[in-house]
């Protein structure tokens, strides 16, 4: 087994630490954070799951906006709804601001349904991961505790999505601009103005100022997703840990998902295998099944992974928790692993 070398896992500016429900992502994304920050890489740690528990596993309120942790260590729980809020808040500013004062409760309307469309969250939820990995620049390292693949290769499709997307709505402007422009004409001939609207940027044609500044989020919002797939796909730039424990199911997602990121040519780093137990469990009766299962599957992770660099994580009683405990984790996956903590198999 290729020992995976954290020190160079943390130098670069972006990981993505991902992996199957309650394997132990936030715990290591969490030692992990606190490891570049005690080498004095400034490093904000960043959880996307809704149901947070940055704050349980360092012991302290962190919430929807930087929390300082240490001298070098932030972190943040982004909260989908708030965000959501916030993002539909901007957009009916916006709106509001162009839209003739007939149209406006209709509008309303619109923006309550988006509220509560399937999805809305997640889109607001990728609206700020990527503002926070492209525009983030008060920091060294972000580290995201992030769900499975999900977001990670809706990243990566959905710059094509919007591209298509604002094409479509270009050429609609533009077919529009077309039509006001011979209506304009004909009204000239008649004497009479067709179209009647309370915004003077309807009635000025094709690419006037006002529908540029509609357009100007659409066109900065792909340009933003452009680039955070490029960074996502620049193994100088991220990296993409797995976290995984040693058991049937976890196995299998976990290899469809490095399948699927590397046939996405998204670089996967490594695999942080956890909660193994000792060799001591097989004289333990109640042990023994447990320990031969996690035996067998060590057999197929060699196998399957024979690629990825690993590092293996003892089941641990209890202390993981705030400062102290994630330190001593952090201290774990720095260190060359004793022979006793050697995984099982080996
Ligand atoms: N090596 C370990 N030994 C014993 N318990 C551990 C170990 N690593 C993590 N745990 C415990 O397992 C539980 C799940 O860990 P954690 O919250 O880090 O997983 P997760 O993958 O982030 O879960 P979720 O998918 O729910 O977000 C926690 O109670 C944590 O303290
Ligand atoms: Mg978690």
């Amino acid at each position: 087994m290729q020992l995976l070398n954290t020190q160079a896992l943390i130098q670069r500016p972006l990981l993505m630490v991902g992996g199957k429900g309650g394997v132990g992502k936030t715990t290591v994304s969490a030692a992990l954070a606190l490891l570049a920050a005690r080498n004095g890489r400034r490093t904000l740690l960043v959880s996307t799951d809704p149901a947070h528990n940055l704050s349980d596993i360092f012991r302290r309120p962190i919430g929807d906006r930087v929390t300082p942790l240490t001298d070098c260590l932030s972190a943040l729980e982004v909260d989908p709804e708030c965000e959501l809020d916030q993002y539909l808040e901007s957009v009916r500013q916006q709106m509001l601001s162009f839209a003739p004062l007939n149209q406006r409760p209709a509008l309303e309307r619109q923006l309550k349904l988006v509220r509560h469309s399937p999805g809305a969250e997640e889109a607001a939820l990728l609206e700020r991961i990527t503002k926070i990995i492209v525009n983030e620049q008060a920091y060294d390292l972000v580290v995201f505790d992030t769900a499975p693949t999900g977001h990670t290769l809706r990243l990566l499709h959905l710059p094509q999505t919007m591209a298509a997307w604002s094409r479509g709505l270009l050429a609609r402007r533009e077919k529009g601009g077309r039509l006001r422009s011979l209506f304009a004409h004909l009204g000239k001939n008649s004497g009479s103005n067709p179209i009647k609207s309370e915004d003077p940027g309807v009635t000025t044609g094709g690419g006037s100022e006002r529908e540029q500044q509609l357009l100007a989020p659409l066109k900065e919002r792909e340009q933003r997703y452009r680039k955070a797939a490029e960074l996502l796909l620049d193994k100088t730039h991220s990296g993409f840990l797995f976290v995984m424990t040693a058991e049937s199911l976890p196995l299998l997602e976990t290899a469809r998902a490095v399948k699927q990121l590397q046939s996405e040519r998204v670089p996967v780093s490594g695999l942080v295998v956890n909660r193994l137990m000792p060799p001591e469990a097989a004289d333990i009766t109640f042990l023994r099944g447990i320990y031969r299962q996690q035996k067998q599957c060590m057999e197929k992770i060699a196998d399957l992974f024979s690629g990825l660099p690993q590092r293996h994580l003892p089941l641990l009683g209890e202390g993981m928790e705030g400062l102290e405990g994630l330190e001593r984790i952090a201290d774990r996956l720095a260190a060359a692993p004793p022979a006793a903590e050697l995984p099982v198999g080996h």
